[in-house]
Parts: C-alpha cells; structure tokens; sequence
C-alpha cells in the first residue's frame, strides 16, 4: 500500500486516529492527514494534537462552522482539491461527524478506496445526523473497522459482503490504555473528591430550549446530591445564553484537554453524558455512565459495560444516581478486543493489501 490519506476535522476524530497513524508510522507506511478544520478551536482541536501526539497536518481545509449541508459541502469541495492532488491509494475517515461521509463521498466518486475506522455502528435513530453520517460512510466504504460483534451484524444485515468487514477493536480505547498513566497521575487541580461529571452537545438534547431546560433543571437537582463538574461544549454554551437558562450550582468548565478529562472521567462517581466515546470510555474504565438519550449506536456498552440509557426520564435518573451513590451501581466488565492494540490490527489489514 503506498499512500494512505487519513481525513480527521472533529474532536472525537483526533482520538481515535491517532492510535492509527502511529502505528502505521511504525509499519512504515506512507501516509499524510488532512484536518477538515470542522472543530477549530484550541481546546476543541490544537490541544488534542499536542497531547495525543498526533503529527501536524498536511492539510489544514479551515472550513469552520455551518449547516449540515453547508459543512459538508464545503469539505467535499475543498477535500476533493487535496484528493486529485495526491492520488492516494486509499483513504481513512473516523467516527460519524460531517467531515466523514463528507470525505467518503468525494473519494467514492473519484473511485479511490476508503476504510472507515469505527464502522457498523447504529442507532437506528435517523433523527441523530450521525446516523444518517454513519450509514452513508459504511455504504461507500470499502474497508470496514468495526469495534465490536454488533458492527458486524448490522452490517451483515445490510447486505455488505463478510470480506470488507475487518473486526477490530475499539480505536479509542487504544489511545485510553496510552494515556491512562498520565491522567492517574494529573493533579486533582481543587476538584472535589466526590463529583459526577457531565457532558452534553446532542443536538435533540441542547437545540430545543425546554428540553435543555429541563436536562439543565434535573443536573441541579442532582447537585443536591454530589458536585457537578461540566466541562461545556461550544454549542451547548452558546445555546446556554441564547436561551438565557439559568446554571446555578452547577460548576461550568470550558471544553477540557484529553488528559485531564481521562483523570476527571476515572475519578467520577458517575459520568452523566450524551456523548457516544464517553459511553465506551466509562465502559472501560468501570466507572457508572448514565446516558441523557432514548438509544445508542453502542449497545455493548449497555450489555456488558456500565452504561444505563435514562433518556429524558427524569425519575430513572434520580433512582440510578440513587443506586450508584450507595455503591449499588451497575458493574460491567470491557468487551473484547477493547486492548490497546486496535491500531496495529488496522495497520496490518491495510499493509497487506
Ligand atoms: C460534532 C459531531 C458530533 C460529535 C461532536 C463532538 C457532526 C454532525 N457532529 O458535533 O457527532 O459528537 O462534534 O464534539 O459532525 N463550535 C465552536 N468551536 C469549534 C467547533 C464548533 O465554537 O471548534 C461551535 C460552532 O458554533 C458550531 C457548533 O459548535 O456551529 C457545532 O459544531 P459542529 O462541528 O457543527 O457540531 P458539534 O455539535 O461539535
């Protein structure tokens, strides 16, 4: 294989390329990334680079913000200059942000080959636009990295033939195991010893004023309870003060570095979260995860894992929370191939086409 193009533009996409490319460094595979510029900021892009030691990119595309159309046709006409330029012989996308079915489209019609790393997952929710992203992207990918035996089924299930599906491991865990160390030993920086950890940015939860409302009233019922640190997602902040809701009691944090979220996320008594990685980070680490959303493209989380879907029920979120502050909360255990070494295993199907 000689030239492997990786397209990344969002923050879930750093972490989990990054395990990627340095192990095709270290097969000696050729290879240049792209950044779509899809998350820009420095907490929500640059730092990620640095601590992850992800090589600066070769490609900066700087297409910012947008509508859904606009974002992605944006990248696709930008991308699509990289493309013709460096011909490369196959192209890795991650996750299911704008900037993947984006990239997959443009090199679908340029007949080059893609690989999507994080494939097979569902939802079955097409009103989540990571749906529509992830079902686009696996039905013009060529290769198909799938994290877990579900991946497999559904993409059984849409006909896609057993040769393109590579079972391989969860991508994201791979750059946890590498930088657990380093969270452990982060210092506690004045947060409290016992603390739930909150994250929200879907849009079905924070683009609706009632529904963010009501998910902002219920985290300050609970911080009767327990301190709630919340790091703030841009979108969510802005929809914050566009909405003039109120926050009281609630510890609101700027978007936090990888490192020191890793050392929050393994020190939380829970996790409450609409994120999908953090669904599977907390899964790993064994740390209870209540999930603000009615379904989830990762059911292993939920069958063999810590997480517990509560949606917008508030009463099962205060009975779960219940349950995990007097240590009766959900114990799991990590799935497999969830080991660290989900990279290499990419890197090997890949040198040896
Ligand atoms: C995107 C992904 C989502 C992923 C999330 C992780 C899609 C459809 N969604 O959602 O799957 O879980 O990233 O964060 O691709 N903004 C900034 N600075 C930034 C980036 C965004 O201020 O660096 C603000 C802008 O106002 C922008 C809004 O956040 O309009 C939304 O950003 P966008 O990338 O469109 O989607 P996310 O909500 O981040």
């Amino acid at each position: 294989m000689n030239h492997i193009l990786h397209v990344v533009g969002a923050r879930p996409n750093f972490v989990k390329a990054a395990p990627v490319l340095r192990a095709m460094r270290n097969a000696g595979l050729r290879q240049a990334l792209v950044h779509t510029g899809q998350h820009y900021d420095r907490n929500m892009s640059d730092v990620f680079f640095t601590e992850l030691e992800i090589p600066e990119p070769d490609f900066n595309l700087e297409v910012g913000s947008g509508s859904h159309a606009a974002q992605t046709a944006e990248i696709m006409r930008r991308f699509e200059t990289v493309v013709l330029e460096r011909k490369p012989d196959v192209v890795l996308v991650y996750g299911d942000v704008n900037s993947t079915v984006a990239a997959a489209l443009v090199c679908s019609k340029l007949l080059i080959p893609v690989g999507h790393v994080e494939a097979g997952l569902r939802s079955f929710d097409r009103t989540m636009p990571e749906e529509i992203n992830r079902m686009v992207t696996d039905r013009l990918s060529d290769f198909l990295f799938t994290p877990s035996e579900d991946g497999d089924r559904n993409l059984k299930h849409e006909g896609v033939s057993e040769s393109r599906i590579h079972r391989v491991g969860n991508v994201m865990i791979d750059s946890l195991i590498r930088q657990l160390p380093a969270a452990r030993s982060f210092p506690k920086n004045g947060f409290p010893d016992r603390f739930a950890l909150v994250t929200l940015h879907r849009p079905s939860n924070v683009d609706d004023s009632g529904s963010l409302q009501r998910v902002l009233q219920s985290l300050i019922d609970v911080s009767g309870q327990l301190d709630i640190i919340f790091p703030v997602h841009p979108r969510t902040r802005q929809r914050i003060s566009d909405f003039g809701l109120k926050t009281e009691r609630l510890h609101l944090l700027e978007p936090m570095p990888y490192i020191e979220f890793l050392s929050l996320q393994s020190r939380a008594a829970v996790v409450i979260t609409d994120s999908g990685g953090i669904q599977e980070e907390t899964t790993f680490l064994g740390v209870p995860c209540l999930t603000l959303r009615a379904n989830t493209e990762r059911p292993i989380t939920v069958e063999v894992g810590t997480n517990v879907l509560v949606g917008d029920d508030k009463d099962k979120l205060d009975s779960e929370l219940n349950k995990i502050l007097v240590g009766k909360g959900k114990k799991g255990s990590v799935p497999a191939l969830w080991d660290g070494h989900t990279g290499e295993r990419i890197a090997r199907v890949i040198a040896s086409l």
